[in-house]
């Protein structure tokens, strides 16, 4: 089971787990973050039919309903939360409500119905503003900069307490970086909004003209260019962890029955250098300014993944250019799809 599954990453990690053969996927996503239109590119892409639930996870009837309708769940993978950071400082108690809420239902879920593998969708925001880079799975969280990195500390606590009442229950905590691109089939990837957040969904906006400009938020840094540095990673590479981890928990090779991994490349980039590997994959220069910091903003966090690669045999596949050109030709498919829609 894959709560959030029309999302960004749970979409592309529910074609993952279905390339893997090993894996019959279901998905349980009230679509008030994505659209159900994802399982027809999960299909398009994988010939597989997945169902989704259209239920709201907070609404614990509904969905221990589909535990009742679904019979045998081996695993949950547990993406469904909200995760704009500034929109966590804006609406805290939205996001306190709705990803706590979706945690505690998950992890009562799976004392009910017996489930014995669960991967938690965390994120390296939980570490806070660290100066001791890179970041390793030990290295102490740091106070939570917003909201949103507050709830999956909080989720984080809630699953190890839970696994010392639910004896049958085994748990993996990812912590992602930042994952960017799309499928490389051009045919999925992130249905940003309208106005989106992050820097990859603006500066192909921006390559695509649907913005005229973006802004730099920030050359002033103690960094090497004076823009953050961030560890991004393909959004397919983040789906392979995920398909690699529940390997690991179903073949038992855990010693604990609470683990963590980040889920980053381990190679740290600046928004400037971003930039740049934009301009060579769209093929023209972007137009953007350098502006102010954006508040919240830590200077520069990237990971040691060597855990995840050394425990579960998770290595990144894509770089920086793949991520680019894969975004780049989502752009232009989404494009097109809206173009002919209306
Ligand atoms: C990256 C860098 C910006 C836009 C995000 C989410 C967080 C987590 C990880 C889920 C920053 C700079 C951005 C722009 C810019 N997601 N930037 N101009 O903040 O590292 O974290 O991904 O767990 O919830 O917030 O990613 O893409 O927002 O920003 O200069 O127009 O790009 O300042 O340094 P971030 P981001």
């Amino acid at each position: 089971m894959v709560t959030g599954g029309c999302g960004y990453i749970g979409s592309h990690t529910i074609i993952a787990l279905i390339e893997s053969g090993k894996y019959d996927v279901v998905s349980v996503d009230n679509c008030a973050r994505s659209t159900a239109e994802a399982m027809r590119r999960v299909k398009e892409i994988t010939g597989v039919e997945v169902k989704n639930h259209q239920v709201d996870i907070c609404d614990r009837d509904a969905f221990f309903r589909v535990f009742e309708e679904e019979g045998d769940i081996a695993g949950v993978i547990h993406f469904a939360a909200y995760k704009a950071v500034g929109e966590s400082v804006e609406k805290p108690i939205m996001y306190y409500r709705n990803n706590l809420g979706t945690m505690m239902n998950v992890l009562e879920a799976c004392g009910k119905y017996h489930v014995k593998h669960l991967l938690f969708s965390s994120s390296a925001s939980v570490y806070g503003d660290i100066k001791d880079l890179p970041v390793t799975e030990l290295t102490p969280l740091g106070e939570a900069f917003c909201p949103y990195a507050h709830t999956k500390q909080i989720c984080e606590g809630m699953i190890r307490s839970e696994i010392v009442a639910d004896k049958e229950l085994t748990a993996l905590i990812l912590r992602y970086f930042n994952p960017v691109g799309a499928h490389p089939s051009g045919l999925n990837g992130e249905l940003s909004p309208d106005k989106p957040n992050n820097l990859i969904p603006i500066i192909m906006q921006v390559a695509s003209g649907k913005m005229t400009q973006m802004a730099v938020f920030g050359t002033d840094y103690d960094t090497r260019d004076g823009s953050c540095i961030r560890d991004y990673l393909h959004v397919c590479d983040v789906a392979d962890a995920h398909v690699k981890a529940m390997e690991y928990l179903m073949d038992g090779r855990n010693t604990e029955r609470c683990e963590v991994f980040n889920i980053g490349s381990g190679n740290g980039l600046s928004v400037l250098e971003m930039l740049d590997a934009a301009e060579k994959a769209v093929g023209h220069k972007l137009n953007y300014v350098l502006g102010d910091r954006r508040p919240g903003d830590v200077p520069a966090i990237y990971s040691d993944s060597r855990r995840a690669n050394e425990l579960l045999g998770w290595h990144c596949q894509y770089n920086v250019h793949d991520m680019m050109e894969s975004a780049w030709k989502w752009e232009k498919h989404v494009g097109l799809e809206l173009r002919t829609k209306n």
